[in-house]
C-alpha cells in the first residue's frame, strides 16, 4: 500500500482540469453557488495564489488551494481520494501550503469550514489549527448569482441541503417599505386558487430553487390544502401581472407558517421582495398568533437567510439531508 511518501507535489495545469473536478466531487466540496471552472480561474490567474495538487504516478489524489492578501493566507478546496483518506496525504498538502506561505512572508493561515461538513475541524485540530472567535461577514459582489439548476446533476444523483428553521415570537417593529417607482403594485389574497394558477406561481417561482414538492403532489392532495380556509395565498402583482406570492398556513393553532415565499424570477432585485415579505408578516400578525415561522434552505437564494434574519426571524434549529436530484427523478425539469 502506498504511503505519503510516494505523494508528489506539483502545480496545478490546465490539463488537470477534469481530474480536479472530478475530485473535488468526489469528495463533496463542490456546491452549486461556486462554479470550479470560474474559481480555478481566479486562483490561477491571481498572483498571490496557487493550486497545488498531490499526484501518485499520472493520478490527482489531493489538492489544496492557497493564497494570500498579504496578511493572512487563506486555504481551500483542501481534497484527499476517499480510497487513499488515512495516509497523511491531507496533511502533506496543508503543510506544502503553509511553505507556499512562509516562503511569502505571510504570519498567519485560515480557512473557512461549511456548517454542514463540520467533521473536517478534527482532521484541522490534528493539524495544528485552533477555532478563532472572529466572526465571518460576507456578501455577493456578483449579481445574475448561480443557481442549483444551472449546476450539473451530480454523479450519485443526490443533492446536499441545509434547513435553517425559523420563528418570530413578537410582531416586528419594522415597517413594510415603501416601494419606489411609478408602477402599480397590488398584493390580492386569491381565495381557493385554481389549481393551474397556484402550480403556475409555485413552478415559476420555484424553478431556480429546486421546489419539488408540489410539483410531485396529485391534485387532490394539493387542492386539499391550497383551498382549506387556513391557507391563505397572497399574490403580488406588479403592473397586473403575477410577480410573487406568498403562503400562510394557519392550520396549527396559534401559529402561522410561511409556507411559501417568492418572486418569479424577472421580478428578482427589484425591492420587491422585501416588500412581499414584510406585508406577508403583517398579515401573520393580525391573527395574533404566538409565533410565525418558517423554514429556508440552502437550496433557495442566497440571500433569503440574512433577509429573513432582517425581518426579525430568529433561526432556532437546522438540519442537514441529502435528496434525490429532483431533476434526476423526473419530479424537475432537466
Ligand atoms: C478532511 C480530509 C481532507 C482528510 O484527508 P486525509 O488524507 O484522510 O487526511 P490525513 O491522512 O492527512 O490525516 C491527517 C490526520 O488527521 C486525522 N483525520 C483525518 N480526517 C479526520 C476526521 N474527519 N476527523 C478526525 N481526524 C481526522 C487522521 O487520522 C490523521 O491523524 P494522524 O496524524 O494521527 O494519523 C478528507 O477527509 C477529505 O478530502 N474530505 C472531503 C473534503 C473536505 O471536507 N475538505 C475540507 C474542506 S474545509
Amino acid at each position: 500500500m502506498g504511503g505519503k511518501t510516494d505523494l508528489t507535489l506539483r502545480n496545478y495545469t490546465t490539463a488537470d482540469r477534469d481530474q480536479v473536478v472530478a475530485l473535488w466531487d468526489r469528495c463533496g466540496l463542490l456546491v452549486w453557488y461556486n462554479d470550479p471552472d470560474k474559481d480555478i480561474a481566479r486562483w490561477i490567474e491571481n498572483p498571490s495564489s496557487e493550486i497545488l495538487l498531490g499526484v501518485l504516478g499520472d493520478e490527482i489524489v489531493a489538492t489544496i488551494c492557497v493564497g494570500n492578501d498579504g496578511h493572512r493566507g487563506r486555504l481551500n478546496y483542501l481534497a484527499s481520494a476517499p480510497e487513499h483518506r488515512g495516509k497523511g496525504f491531507a496533511s502533506a498538502m496543508v503543510s506544502a501550503a503553509e511553505d507556499w506561505l512562509r516562503d511569502r512572508n505571510v504570519p498567519k493561515v485560515e480557512l473557512l469550514i461549511r456548517e454542514n461538513n463540520l467533521g473536517v475541524k478534527n482532521f484541522y485540530r490534528r493539524v495544528g489549527y485552533h477555532q478563532n472567535n472572529c466572526h465571518i461577514m460576507q456578501r455577493w459582489l456578483i449579481d445574475g448569482m448561480p443557481t442549483p439548476a444551472n449546476d450539473a446533476p451530480r454523479t450519485d444523483g443526490k443533492l446536499e441541503n441545509t434547513i435553517t428553521y425559523l420563528e418570530m415570537t413578537e410582531r416586528p417593529l419594522q415597517q413594510i417599505p415603501k416601494l419606489t417607482g411609478d408602477r402599480t403594485v397590488a398584493l390580492l389574497g386569491c381565495k381557493q386558487p385554481p389549481l393551474s394558477f397556484y402550480r403556475f406561481l409555485y413552478n415559476s417561482v420555484g424553478e431556480p430553487w429546486f421546489w419539488w414538492e408540489r410539483r410531485t403532489m396529485d391534485d387532490e392532495s394539493l387542492q386539499k390544502i391550497i383551498h382549506d380556509p387556513m391557507v391563505e395565498i397572497y399574490v403580488l402583482y406588479v403592473e397586473g401581472a403575477p410577480a410573487g406570492y406568498a403562503e400562510l398556513d394557519r392550520r396549527i393553532d396559534k401559529e402561522v407558517e410561511l409556507a411559501y415565499f417568492g418572486l418569479l424570477p424577472e421580478f428578482i432585485g427589484q425591492g420587491l421582495g422585501p416588500y412581499l415579505l414584510a406585508s406577508a408578516i403583517d398579515i401573520a400578525w393580525s391573527y395574533s398568533p404566538e409565533r410565525v415561522h418558517l423554514h429556508t434552505n440552502t437550496l433557495d437564494h442566497p440571500k433569503a437567510l440574512p433577509v429573513y434574519q432582517r425581518c426579525g426571524f430568529v433561526p432556532y434549529k437546522q438540519e442537514n439531508i441529502i435528496i434525490d436530484d429532483p431533476r434526476l427523478t423526473g419530479a424537475f425539469p432537466a
